[in-house]
């Protein structure tokens, strides 16, 4: 298949090119768009053969449901059973990174939701992205654009990389604001939800607006082997590069002094902090952002994984992220990408 990789500047003075992705889709093609969290691969939502061939393009096992990406929050009615608790939330962070799983309607094929009787709804921020599902008037469902197993894109050259002659067109609208997937919730009933997947809507800002607010075990911790998660998602061992990634958490001049003693003995790729810059051998160093700016974290995390699994390594080694604010959603990722490999550094 031949793709075609459009550049989207400006989309309000680029509605040829915009109603050309739209049209695709509207015919069951797949169009890869820039969101503000990472990029996706969208069809149509309520087509179960554009649905089949989304898993098909990433090579992902179809009972990993996909994200419906809709224009604008009141949307959400047409495609699932909406209450009080999400028309709370969609007014507080809608159009935004969070998305909601609610009771599923019927429009919604069940190849789309991974065989489940809910849906997972996302209304993103980003212009591009709203004015292609706008054009298109259809729910696109979209996971990210990578390939399974990849981390998620963050740039056009990522889905480039991987989905070149898989996809009918890429829209390439530069890098991705916020660089870590969608928050994930699931609507449990009145006044109550459950955190599936921590992203940049953080948890202390869902507590401002939902009274109850449950954290699902597999955000912080690996799965017991007969354990069932909450989302099916959770089971796969995402964003890992083939590289073994090592966590490590202590003091962070220790932290420092191990990274160095380890470049002096085997070929590490480390994703370091600003500050380690200057105290580290210049080899193979992927500087993450200055140590207390998770958010600058967060945008360069998938980048650097890419990079550093390039490299050849025996080891890529990162510093754990603390489980507060943006953190959390660092840290659920980094665990993810580490096979839950932290290792503790002390003092001697
Ligand atoms: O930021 C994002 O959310 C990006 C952009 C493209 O919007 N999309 C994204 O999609 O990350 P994806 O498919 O890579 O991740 C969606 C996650 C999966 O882990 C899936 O299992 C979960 O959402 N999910 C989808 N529908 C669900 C449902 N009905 N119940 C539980 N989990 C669901
Ligand atoms: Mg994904």
């Amino acid at each position: 298949m031949n793709t075609q990789i459009i550049s989207i500047s400006d989309p309000a003075k680029q509605t040829a090119e915009l109603a050309r992705a739209a049209e695709i889709l509207r015919a069951g093609g797949l169009v890869a768009f820039p969101t503000e969290t990472v990029y996706g691969l969208g069809g149509n939502g309520t087509d179960d053969g554009a649905a089949k061939k989304i898993y098909a393009a990433k090579g992902r096992p179809s009972d990993n449901p996909l994200i419906i990406h809709i224009a604008a929050p009141e949307d959400a009615d047409r495609y699932a059973v909406v209450n009080n608790t999400y028309r709370r939330l969609a007014s507080a962070f809608m159009p935004g990174p969070l998305t909601v799983i609610l009771p599923r309607r019927e429009i919604i094929p069940r190849s789309v939701t991974g065989g489940l009787d809910t849906v997972a709804v996302r209304c993103p921020s980003h212009p591009v992205a709203h004015a292609l599902i706008a054009l298109a008037g259809i729910p696109i469902a979209a996971p990210s654009a990578n390939l399974s197993g990849k981390p998620s894109p963050t740039c056009a050259a990522h889905v480039i990389a991987d989905l070149s002659g898989r996809v009918d067109m890429i829209l390439d609208g530069g890098d991705c604001e916020i660089g870590l997937e969608s928050t994930i919730v699931k609507v449990e009933g009145d006044d109550e939800i459950t955190l599936l997947r921590p992203g940049g809507i953080t948890y202390d800002a869902l507590c401002m607006v939902i009274p109850n607010v449950h954290i699902a075990p597999a955000v912080t911790h690996a799965l017991a082997e007969n354990e069932r998660p909450l989302s099916p998602g959770m089971k796969y061992r995402h964003y890992a590069p083939s590289t073994p990634v090592v966590l490590l958490a202590g003091d962070s001049a220790d932290v420092t002094a191990f990274l160095a003693a380890e470049q002096a003995a085997k070929k590490c790729a480390i994703l370091c902090y600003n500050e380690e810059l200057s105290l580290l051998r210049p080899e193979r160093l992927f500087p993450v952002g200055a140590r207390d700016d998770l958010a600058a974290q967060a945008q360069s995390l998938f980048r650097l994984l890419r990079q550093a699994d390039g490299e050849g390594a025996d080891v890529i080694y990162a510093h754990l992220p603390p489980q507060t604010g943006l953190g959390l959603a660092l840290y659920n990722r980094m665990i993810r990408a580490a096979a839950h490999t932290v290792k503790e550094i002390r003092h001697h």
